[in-house]
């Protein structure tokens, strides 16, 4: 198809650009007063989080699925503190990689992709992700938003098209200029090659002509905007290194490939010869749909744009935090607001990777231990900063102890326990001791909500989880010097209903707060104890705002009430 100017205008973004000012403006004057008086102009930007989005060549593992729920955790969040919140995953279809891997599985690429994504869909529906939207970046829209998103960038004067040489390594879908490769060797077979220092990828000597985007123009205001933005990147370190990097120098990237070389693409408008660069295609994912190109002025925000944060791993934080808001700052579109960048997850000290063949199938690792466990135990034990070891035994330690032993036990004794009655404590709701040992625990829990939600602010959700097992673990202890169970005499029946009743709100406060990390158990646990559905949000996590709760929703017993069962001896 032959693009048109009137094409581009018919649905520009609303941003400037050089050359068509006017004719945009009565454009956008015309659909002003189209949405006069429109309510859904009023509603509030929701909170928008992305997952990266995979590559199809190869089945997913636990990495992908550590990247998926870290994203879901801050998206559930969102909706705890009562917002409405958006969350985007998907597939990465196009570029060299996918196209060689069919080739090589003998399959058309499409057939391929329409195979290799479902198992990614599935993944994130096995371990519960609440997405709003699974973009696969062979989808028609998402094809029209970045043919349109090129077109604003060429008439914005952005493009040009020169010979390029460099190597380029297929793996990474990345080109690496000359003193960023050397030879390598493959133990296994003796081969000499070429490779990235940085990911020891094998590099092939490229010569051709493509376009460039002008990257090296925008140096000065990424800097600026990573003044006024410091904590852009988390953590800390990652935002530095990328401050240092683009401080060293910015180059023009490659934005398209011949499409002879590689024809499996979105090809660039206007030149079929050419297809636009893999990178550029799955990193506008995140604008399609938000509803780029944006229509309703005034209202670009709708659907979400700009993202509050954008979730990946150390491995693509190039990409994303100086590529992007790049492309971003020279389309004068709005930037993301944080990019969360995690670490890895290692098997044999090595990255966990499809190429190195170290991976643990996430399905299994599901099947074995349970949804809300392995999300639990990949947020708890996951490294933001730094990498993390994989291994059963570590699940099987901490679920004996924080879930099985922590909350597990705490709720049944609570709920079961024969001395007392919950709703009774609950009724008398109050604490008038002022032994140290009540004040202590009682201010542990005032303290909480608070906590948790700045270490959730701060894009720490493994903080934030390990505050409140604390809370849990605390609880145990305090149980265990409190001894309720020494207390059934009618005397003692005041001082029995404060103790039960400050752990209750303990296991109140805390299923609450949980809610995020493992969503079918705590509903269970909120369950046992009788809260209200209509009370679960962020503002009732807080010590004695709920007098309501006591009688379970229904009564558990046997096998069913037991939240946390223990795990097979095949273990
Ligand atoms: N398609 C690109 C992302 C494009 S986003 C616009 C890509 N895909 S990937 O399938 O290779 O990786 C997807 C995500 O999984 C990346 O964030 C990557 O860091 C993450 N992980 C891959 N291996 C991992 C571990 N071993 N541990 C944790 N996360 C890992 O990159």
């Amino acid at each position: 198809m032959r693009w048109s100017s009137a094409l581009l205008a018919a649905s520009s973004p609303l941003y400037p650009s050089r050359g068509s000012i006017c004719r945009r403006c009565c454009w956008q004057a015309q659909i002003r007063r189209q949405h006069a008086g429109n309510p859904t102009l009023k509603s509030e930007k929701p909170y928008y989080v992305t997952s990266p989005i995979f590559y199809v060549n190869a089945a997913p593992h636990v990495g992908h699925l550590y990247t998926l729920v870290l994203a879901d955790v801050l998206k559930r969040w969102h909706a705890l503190l009562g917002k409405k919140s958006i969350l985007c995953t998907g597939t990465d279809e196009h570029g060299m990689k996918i196209q060689q891997a069919a080739e090589k599985a003998q399959r058309d690429v499409r057939g391929f992709c329409d195979e290799m994504h479902q198992p990614f869909k599935e993944l994130a529906r096995a371990i519960n992700v609440d997405w709003d939207h699974f973009i696969r970046t062979s989808d028609p829209d998402h094809r029209f938003a970045v043919q349109h998103f090129w077109l604003v960038l060429e008439e914005k004067g952005m493009i040009y098209s020169k010979k390029h040489e460099g190597w380029y390594s297929v793996s990474d879908e990345t080109f690496y200029p000359a003193n960023a490769v050397g030879w390598a060797l493959d133990p296994a077979t003796g081969r000499k090659f070429m490779a990235s220092k940085e990911t020891g990828k094998e590099v092939e000597w490229t010569s051709e002509k493509n376009y460039h985007f002008r990257m090296s123009e925008l140096q000065d205001r990424l800097l600026q905007f990573y003044e006024d933005n410091p904590t852009f990147v988390v953590p800390e370190t990652r935002m530095k290194a990328i401050v240092q990097e683009v401080k060293a120098g910015l180059k023009d990237l490659s934005i398209s490939r011949p499409s002879e070389r590689l024809k499996w693409g979105i090809p660039v408008p206007n030149d079929d010869t050419q297809t636009i660069y893999v990178w550029v295609d799955a990193l506008i994912n995140y604008l399609t749909k938000a509803n780029y190109p944006f229509q309703i002025p005034g209202r670009e925000d709708a659907a979400g744009w700009p993202a509050d944060c954008h979730v990946i791993g150390k491995d693509i934080v190039r990409f994303h935090c100086i590529y992007w808001p790049a492309l971003l700052l020279a389309m004068y579109l709005p930037l993301p607001k944080k990019v969360l960048t995690h670490a890895h997850w290692t098997l044999g000290k090595r990255k966990m990777s499809k190429s190195s063949g170290m991976v643990v199938n996430p399905f299994m690792a599901i099947d074995r231990f349970g949804v809300d466990c392995m999300r639990w135990y990949l947020i708890l034990d996951g490294g933001i900063k730094d990498d993390a070891a994989y291994d059963n035994s570590f699940i099987i330690d901490k679920y004996k102890k924080g879930l099985q032993g922590g909350i597990g036990n705490l709720i049944s004794r609570i709920t079961k326990g024969k001395g007392w009655n919950l709703r009774k404590a609950v009724q008398q709701g109050q604490l008038t001791s002022t032994e140290e040992l009540d004040q202590q625990f009682k201010s542990c829990l005032v303290q909480l909500p608070a906590s948790v939600a700045r270490n959730m602010e701060n894009l720490n959700p493994g903080d934030a989880l390990a505050k409140i097992m604390n809370v849990i673990y605390d609880t145990n202890v305090y149980l265990a010097q409190a001894k309720p169970w020494d207390l059934s005499d009618k005397p003692e029946e005041n001082r029995l209903n404060e103790i039960i009743y400050l752990c209750a709100e303990s296991i109140r406060i805390c299923g609450i707060l949980l809610q995020p990390f493992m969503p079918e158990k705590m509903n269970t646990l909120l369950n046992m104890l009788g809260i209200h559905e209509e009370a679960r949000n962020f503002t009732n996590a807080q010590f004695g705002s709920d007098k309501d709760y006591g009688t379970p929703k229904y009564l558990l017993r046997g096998a069913d009430g037991i939240l946390f069962p223990g795990l097979s001896s095949d273990f």
